[in-house]
Parts: C-alpha cells; sequence; structure tokens
C-alpha cells in the first residue's frame, strides 16, 4: 500500500528535553493510526508540524505528497484537521464559521454538513465565544469531516465530548475508513483506539517508544485479569498453575493473567481456595501495552 504520510527524522527541539526528537513513522493510504503519550510527550507538536504550521529543527514531512512546510497551504487545502486547542476566529456564530469553511473547501452542496450537524445535535446559531467546550468541538468537527477529505489529522478529537457524542465520532471515523480515507489521531482514550485504529504509535519524552499493531489488541484476544493475593504462599502456588502470567510483582504479590474463554471457569475454581484481595478485568489491552511499555522507559 502506498504511503500517504511519511514522518522521517523529525526534530522540534524547545530545550530542556522538550519537545520530538528524531521521530519517524509513515501511514499507508486508507489506515487508521493512533498517536498515544502523557501530557507534554510531543502530540500535539508532532501534528502542528504535520499540519505545516511549524518548521521542524531537522526531519521531513510529506502528506499526499506535499512538504508540510514548504506546501503547508496545499496540505491545510487537502487534510480535515482538528487543532488540539480550538481557537475559532472571531466570525460570529457557528453558522457563519461553517459556512466560511464551506467557501474554503468549495463545497456548494451543503447536505453533508447538515447530516454532520444533525447527527452531533449542533446549535449552529450559538455564537462562537459562547460556546460550551463540547459544541466547539463538535463545530470543529464538522468541518474537519464536511469536505470528506481523503486525510484526517485529529488532535484528540474527543476532547470535551460525552460519551453518546464520542461514540458518534468513532462511527464516523469508521464510515470514512470504509470509504478508504485515512486518518491519525491522537488520544489519551483507549477505547477510542482500539475502536478506530489499525496501528497505535507511543510517543513518550518526544521519542518514539514503540508501535502496537491491532492484531495485539483485537477484541477477540484473550481476556487479561490482574490479580492481588492477600498471602505470599498463594500468590507463589498460582503463579505455578499454568496460567499466561503477563506481568508479576513479588513484592506487591499482584500478577497480571490472560485466559481465554475456556480457561475461565478453571480460572475462578482455583482461585476459590486463595485470599484474593482484588481481581480486576483489564478491557484495554492497549492500555496494557501503554503502561507496562512506558513504565520500562521510566526505570
Ligand atoms: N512553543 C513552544 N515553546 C516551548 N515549549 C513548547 C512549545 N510548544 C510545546 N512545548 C513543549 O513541548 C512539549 C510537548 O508539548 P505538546 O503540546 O506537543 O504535548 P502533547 O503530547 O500534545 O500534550 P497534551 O496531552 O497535554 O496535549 C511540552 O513540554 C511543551 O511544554
Ligand atoms: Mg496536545
Amino acid at each position: 500500500m502506498e504511503k500517504i504520510i511519511s514522518i522521517c527524522n523529525l526534530t522540534k527541539d524547545y530545550g530542556e528535553g522538550r519537545g520530538v526528537f528524531d521521530f519517524s513513522f509513515d501511514v499507508k493510504r486508507g489506515e487508521v493510526v493512533g498517536l498515544v503519550g502523557t501530557n507534554g510527550s510531543g502530540k500535539t507538536t508532532t501534528i502542528r508540524n504535520m499540519m505545516g504550521f511549524i518548521k521542524p529543527r531537522n526531519g521531513k514531512i510529506t502528506i499526499n505528497g506535499y512538504d508540510s512546510w514548504k506546501d503547508a497551504f496545499e496540505i491545510k487545502k487537502s487534510v480535515g484537521y482538528i487543532p488540539g486547542q480550538i481557537d475559532f476566529p472571531d466570525v460570529g456564530t457557528g453558522t457563519n464559521f461553517l459556512k466560511i469553511q464551506a467557501d474554503f473547501w468549495g463545497i456548494k452542496d451543503l447536505t453533508y454538513m447538515n447530516e454532520l450537524i444533525d447527527i452531533f445535535k449542533l446549535d449552529t446559531d450559538a455564537g462562537l465565544k459562547r460556546m460550551s467546550k463540547g459544541m466547539k468541538q463538535k463545530t470543529a468537527i464538522v468541518a474537519a469531516f464536511m469536505s470528506e477529505p481523503d486525510i484526517l489529522i485529529l488532535d484528540e478529537p474527543s476532547t470535551g465530548l460525552d460519551p453518546m457524542m464520542r461514540d458518534k465520532l468513532i462511527e464516523l471515523i469508521l464510515r470514512q475508513k470504509k470509504k478508504g480515507k485515512t486518518v491519525f489521531l491522537s488520544s489519551h482514550i483507549f477505547k477510542e483506539l482500539e475502536d478506530t485504529c489499525d496501528r497505535v504509535v507511543f510517543i513518550h519524552n518526544g521519542k518514539m517508544i514503540n508501535t502496537v499493531g491491532r492484531s495485539q489488541y483485537d477484541a477477540n484476544m484473550d481476556k487479561q485479569y490482574k490479580i492481588g493475593f492477600a498471602e505470599k504462599k498463594e500468590y507463589q502456588q498460582f503463579l505455578q498453575g499454568g496460567y499466561k502470567i503477563l506481568t508479576k510483582n513479588d513484592d506487591y504479590k499482584h500478577l497480571t493473567i490472560a485466559v481465554n474463554d475456556k480457561e475461565m471457569n478453571g480460572l475462578f475454581r482455583s482461585l476459590k481456595p486463595h485470599n484474593i484481595r482484588y481481581i480486576n478485568y483489564q478491557p484495554y489491552t492497549l492500555e496494557w501495552y501503554y503502561t507496562n511499555i512506558v513504565e520500562k522507559q521510566e526505570v
């Protein structure tokens, strides 16, 4: 598959270890790729470099054949973008803003725009300045998606959305994916990443630390449980029980195991005689990867 986004050795150094350092990855046409990292890890910096708002100190980014810095105008004309921090121009109501955006995209037929407004139950008559955080976010979503661009770059697109609206956004991203569009999004929400992404890139302290593919966090995978034991002896006994152990901590007497559906009853039977402090179901495998990989970086 053709590479549609290519980030090659991107460095943007803000000093004191802040910024993005020697960051490289590609996105193929039709892929949905996520970027996850803690606050300040460099997600927005990466995305702002991709959109041509800032000039990299080193490295090169191309999107659909355009150089992000030299061809910044073409990038903005062809990529649907949601910024990490929304700051609308002073143009009155949401309706005015969306009309300006429609003109910018050269959209004459506003049917799809209105469909998006309906999906997100957005009151566009409201003044931009008075909009709640969620309303602003929905306005930015409509503006980014209304031209059905081939490429979408979304910086934490579900910020400020309630859970129902988040689900609508996930549906919308999946609809674009079905149409063969390419989506790159940053997020802190593992559910949203697992539901949409083919691949997730982990960023930490401005460096790319790992990429995890869908086959590693698919919903059909084994279920994970974290189990805390009261007694060291019982903890050690359980470790020998033949389960697939993903993590263990001898000091705190807890471990994480992966079990398939058939092993489930057996698991609960083998836990029954033990003095269990807690058992946590870990629904998001991606979160498990993330926590473990980032923790290792910090050791
Ligand atoms: N213009 C700037 N001047 C100096 N430092 C900056 C500038 N922009 C970003 N930084 C620093 O670079 C680092 C990365 O910031 P960035 O906004 O990319 O993080 P992020 O991953 O998007 O975080 P968040 O999850 O909070 O949105 C931070 O330490 C930030 O303070
Ligand atoms: Mg950010």
